[in-house]
């Protein structure tokens, strides 16, 4: 059968990201519950092994090879270890758990957006708007209030997260190994060091209702605080604004958007369902820390395992404002165990607010043009140009 266009677009997205990715996404349907791939090793797209190897802690590990951590540790020092995925994990995690509460989450989306927003519902109503675009400056600025960084207009808070997009990419190509070359390794640091340059004094003096200034008062030491304002850096910003323009683009395409104009409650559905369609973080890798056997298999101290967690949630079909809750994926979008992601209430709550920008006048939205990004480390649109329909 035919993908529909909702579908076709997606596929587009993946592909123009990066071609072997697509493929490797596609194909990766038939790696269930597990396959062994050459030069990538194991690779799967079933979501209950994806759970049981991202719960595995003893067994599996990201500060080895294959795993993000292991990028890391190279670019901020070997001190990530310990804090990734050592003992300092369980104890980062629990003094940073609510950093990102519901309630912390609107309050932070409130006070960084809300005159942005309120002038993206002026601009719906008078003319075309690139979502795209837009989604980059809203979480550039969010960016600059979590890092403690002044971001006094659009170009800055496009710049701001533009930086965050090249410090990402030099992740690109990694899927195979995560050995980052010097010059590499180099660039990432002058990068990280710009971005968290108001870090120091914001962790200083900021007040307890600032993200760096809460860090402070968890008992976050300076180093512990930036390492994590640049590790939120790059969890956090393509992988939102992704989410954002795809979930617009979504709604459009499969027709969604009437629906949920009539029905304005069922926006968590949305937020949800665009979640799992564009599953913005599409791969998980994680090196085998030791012999284990899983879905019948045994896999080996030192390979890698590729987890597909776009194949695995978009399995279901695609995006329906109606689909139940799967247990077997849950929120596998945001990962799972003890590395899910820190920032998921966030990125719900970003997502969210886009979304009653764009529904907040009542009328449906058309796409004049979109455009996806090239060569980049997620899968996003570089442009999305809509317009609102006239009257209502
Ligand atoms: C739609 C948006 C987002 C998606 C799809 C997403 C997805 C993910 C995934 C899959 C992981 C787990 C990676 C792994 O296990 O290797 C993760 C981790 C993480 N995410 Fe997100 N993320 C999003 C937005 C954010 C935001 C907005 C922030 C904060 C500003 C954030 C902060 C983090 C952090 C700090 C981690 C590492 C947690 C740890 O290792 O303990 N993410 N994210």
């Amino acid at each position: 059968m035919l993908p529909d266009a909702a579908t076709r677009h997606e596929l587009r997205l993946l592909a123009a990201a990066r071609p072997a990715l697509a493929a490797l996404l596609v194909a990766g349907r038939r790696a269930v519950p597990l396959r062994r791939v050459p030069r990538l090793g194991w690779v799967s797209a079933d979501p209950l092994v994806a759970r049981e190897v991202l719960t595995d802690h003893r067994s599996f590990t990201l500060v080895a090879e294959g795993g993000v951590g292991h990028l890391w540790a190279q670019v901020l020092g070997d001190w990530v270890v310990e804090k990734f995925d050592g003992p300092g994990h369980h104890d980062l995690r629990t003094r940073a758990r609510d950093l990102f509460t519901e309630s912390s989450a609107a309050r932070l989306v409130g006070g960084a957006w809300s005159d942005r927003l309120e002038r993206a519902r002026a601009d719906l109503r008078a003319g075309p708007v690139d979502v795209a675009y837009l989604a980059r400056v809203l979480v550039g600025r969010m960016l600059g209030t979590l890092l403690g960084l002044p971001v006094p207009d659009d170009a800055a808070a496009r710049d701001l997260f533009a930086t965050g997009e090249r410090l990402a990419a030099i992740a690109l190509g990694s899927a195979a190994d995560t050995t980052l070359a010097p010059d590499a390794v180099a660039r990432a640091r002058d990068i990280v060091a710009r971005l968290t340059a108001g870090v120091p004094d914001a962790w200083r003096a900021a007040g307890p209702d600032t993200l760096l200034g809460r860090c402070r008062e968890l008992g976050l030491d300076l180093r512990e605080t930036t390492g994590l304002a640049a590790l939120l850096m790059v969890a956090g910003t393509e992988t939102a604004a992704s989410a954002m323009g795809r979930t617009v683009a979504l709604l459009h395409d499969t027709g969604a958007q009437h629906r949920l104009l009539a029905e304005p409650d069922r926006l968590p559905d949305a937020v949800r369902e665009g979640l799992r369609v564009t599953t913005p973080a599409p791969v998980i890798g994680r090196s085998v820390r030791r012999d284990v056997s899983v879905a019948g298999r045994r896999l080996r101290a030192g390979e890698r395992i590729l987890l597909l967690t776009w194949t695995a949630d978009t399995a279901a079909g695609g995006f329906d404002l109606d689909r139940p809750y799967a247990p077997q994926t849950r929120q596998l979008w945001f990962g799972a165990g003890r590395h899910q992601c820190l920032g998921a209430a966030l990125a719900r709550a970003e997502l969210s607010a886009l979304l009653g920008v764009m529904t907040g006048d009542g009328r449906p939205w058309r796409v004049l043009h979109r455009a996806p990004a090239r060569r980049c480390l997620i899968p996003t649109y570089r442009e999305l140009t809509v317009t609102a329909a006239p009257g209502a």
